[in-house]
């Protein structure tokens, strides 16, 4: 019963978007005079008499110098004819000729009032929740559960449930409450086959609602029961992207573990739904799972505002171990104190709690080793360092995984690294340099780019968050200071001359931005290469619904524009000014200045808490000297 997939909603959208032209859109409402490469008009938003409307068809953007609106032919029709991202989605579909998918498509007669996603999903969590609990089919589920040793309290806590053995179950239950189209759209059930009609997408399956931050359940995990008839399917069925499911986005029971996360500044990330459960079980209130997908970077920028520590926990199975190493590189440079645990004995962290307890999990997680000394210990255990051949592994393996690692370079990170290798590989200081020097020249320049599946990186931001951004944006517009205008800089490159986006990627990472907003941005570029999509400035307005983020990436482009600036660079130096390449060099040597400044103070700070009679430097206090003798070295050739 599987169907040919039609386009995402990512897809249906870029497509729209393709399809509509925006000087021909806004032009049927408001008067537009050619000027230059732009058109101008009377700003629609506010009572204008200077016309201060620009419309852009290179960019297929819009934005007004005076009153600061922007944004794209999906904004403005939202803004314009005051409709939500769906309504919009359909009247630009059918302006331009397009059918909506049938997978995107809904009831016609729900255009009023019509019941929200949130709404099916809470209500279908509830069902599945209150039939595991008392209904008689679901005995084999509770047995379930049971023999694997899950209690009362966590079925409560997490909501589980239980979708019985019945194609239908869930739509006969929504009949008179809500259209089996709002089930589509929220995943739950899929049109038949090329009939009429519809059938539950998840079967004989235990039910882990996910839910976002606030508590609102956005999508299901559903697990098949082991002896069930349909037994050939996946253990485990994961809603797929919905408007208001982005799977990288979106960690397991965050809601639940937010506060203990924030009280003891550390979380630990499972791989499995299973195990997160298993380990509030336990008593570790400050896990967290990803869903069936490896961890992003948007992941990483989330929970790193809410603790210093992340451990990613891992199984202990050869997968695990392989899992663990794919996604050091990707984060070792990330400003957060990573730290990988792989369970011992080939268990998974919920066998290890039942055989051990969830405290001497947590005992484990609290000493796992920093992510490149989990990574040296590895290459030490599999290639020994009784031969020099073993020695000289190690090394490149270690060497490799810095060159390969994105905004590392540069970093005291990088330097402490560096600096404990010769000792722990047993070669000398002046053969590690030398071999990394041999490393980079060899290296040829692409970063690996993890195919993922594409998600939908911005699902509609509510009122309440809609005016926090419209706030946000509005003093980043009113009052850029010198930091925040290199980031936009650096933003309005990568959307000019995305091709430079690999680049920027291997020097630089989210977390070198400090504006939050800005970062942001920044991070669902990267996601977009993380995800195996090229990036690009429309694929990012495409990917984002919200009108407010819209309106800064817009406000981020045109501020280039207006400068001339973006035009100037691809003009190159006949002009006088600078190549792209030149600019880009320009931006991140002044990003990596400013992070070396900080890394400099941070090492200050910590020469300074050493005490005093610390007359025989230790090696890490020797570093730290060394260390802040090149900062200043540099900083005189600056
Ligand atoms: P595992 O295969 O390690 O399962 O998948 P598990 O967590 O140990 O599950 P149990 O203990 O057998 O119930 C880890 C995670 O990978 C995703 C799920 O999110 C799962 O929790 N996964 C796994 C899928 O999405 N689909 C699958 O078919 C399997
Ligand atoms: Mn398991």
């Amino acid at each position: 019963m599987t169907m040919a997939p039609g386009p995402s909603a990512d897809e249906f959208k870029e497509t729209v978007r393709s399809r509509t032209d925006i000087v021909h859109l806004i032009g049927e409402t408001v008067t537009l005079q050619p000027n230059g490469r732009v058109f101008k008009g009377l700003c629609p938003f506010h009572d204008d008499h200077n016309p201060s409307f620009t419309v852009n068809p290179e960019r297929q953007t819009y934005k007004c110098w005076s009153c600061q609106e922007g944004g794209d032919c999906f904004s403005f029709v939202m803004k314009h004819d005051a409709l939500n991202f769906r309504e919009t989605l359909e009247m630009l579909a059918a302006r331009a000729g397009l059918e909506i998918p049938k997978t995107l498509r809904r009831g016609p007669d729900e255009k009023k009032n019509k019941p929200h996603l949130y709404d099916v999903l809470a209500w279908a969590e509830q069902e599945f929740h209150q039939c595991l609990l008392s209904t008689a089919v679901a005995e084999r589920a509770r047995n379930y559960l049971l023999s694997r040793g899950f209690n009362h309290a966590m079925t409560s806590r997490f909501k589980l449930g239980y979708h019985p053995e019945s194609w239908d179950w869930l739509l006969q239950r929504a009949k008179g409450q809500f259209d089996p189209e709002l089930l589509v759209e929220a995943d739950l059930a899929r049109p038949r086959d090329g009939q009429s009609g519809f059938y539950d997408k998840f079967v004989d399956r235990i039910m882990f609602p996910i839910h976002d931050e606030r508590g609102r359940t956005v999508a299901f995990g559903g697990r098949i029961l082991p002896d069930s008839k349909s037994k050939s399917d996946a253990k485990y069925l994961n809603s797929s992207e919905t408007p208001v499911f982005s799977k990288s986005r979106i960690c397991y029971a965050l809601d639940v573990a937010r506060d203990a996360i924030k009280k003891t500044d550390m979380v630990l990330v499972m791989e499995g739904y299973a195990d997160c459960v298993k380990a509030h079980q336990g008593g570790i209130l400050n896990a967290v799972a990803t869903l069936g997908t490896a961890l992003t970077e948007s992941h990483v920028t989330l929970l790193k505002r809410l603790a210093r520590k992340v451990v990613l926990v891992f199984d202990g199975d050869r997968a695990g171990i392989e899992a663990a190493e794919k996604a050091i590189p990707r984060f070792l440079a990330q400003d957060v104190d990573l730290r990988i645990l792989t369970v011992p004995d080939e268990l998974d962290p919920d066998e290890f709690i039942d055989q051990r307890g969830g405290d001497a999990l947590l005992a484990l997680a609290e000493d796992a080793p920093e992510a490149f000394e989990y990574q040296l210990r590895l290459l030490l255990g599999r290639y020994g360092t009784t031969t020099l051949d073993g020695r000289q592994r190690v090394l490149d393996g270690m060497l490799n995984l810095l060159l390969g690692c994105p905004g590392i370079h540069g970093t005291v990170r990088e330097d402490m690294i560096l600096g404990k290798l010769p000792q722990r590989v047993g070669l000398s200081e002046v053969e590690v340099r030398r071999r990394l020097k041999e490393l980079q020249n060899k290296q040829s320049v692409q970063p690996s780019r993890v195919a993922e599946r594409k998600v939908n990186v911005t699902a509609p931001a509510d009122d309440v968050e809609q005016r926090q951004w419209k706030q946000a944006i509005d003093s980043l517009q009113r009052s850029a200071n010198g930091d925040d205008l290199l980031e936009c800089e650096l933003l309005q490159m990568l959307f000019a001359h995305p091709h430079l986006t690999d680049q920027v990627r291997r020097e630089i990472g989210a977390n070198d931005l400090r504006h939050e907003l800005l970062q942001e941005i920044l991070s669902h570029w990267f996601d977009m290469l993380e995800e195996g999509v090229e990036p690009t400035y429309d694929r990012l307005l495409s990917r984002t619904e919200c009108p407010q983020r819209k309106r800064l990436m817009v406000w981020i482009d045109e501020q280039a524009r207006h400068r001339e600036y973006t035009q100037s660079l691809a003009d190159a130096r006949t002009m006088g000014t600078e190549t792209a390449e030149d600019g880009v060099r320009r931006v991140i040597d002044r990003i990596r200045w400013r992070r070396s400044v900080l890394a400099n103070q941070a090492s200050k700070s910590l020469l300074f808490e050493r005490p005093a009679e610390t007359a025989k430097l230790t090696t890490e206090t020797r570093r730290l000297l060394e260390q802040a003798a090149r900062f200043h070295r540099e900083r005189t050739t600056k």
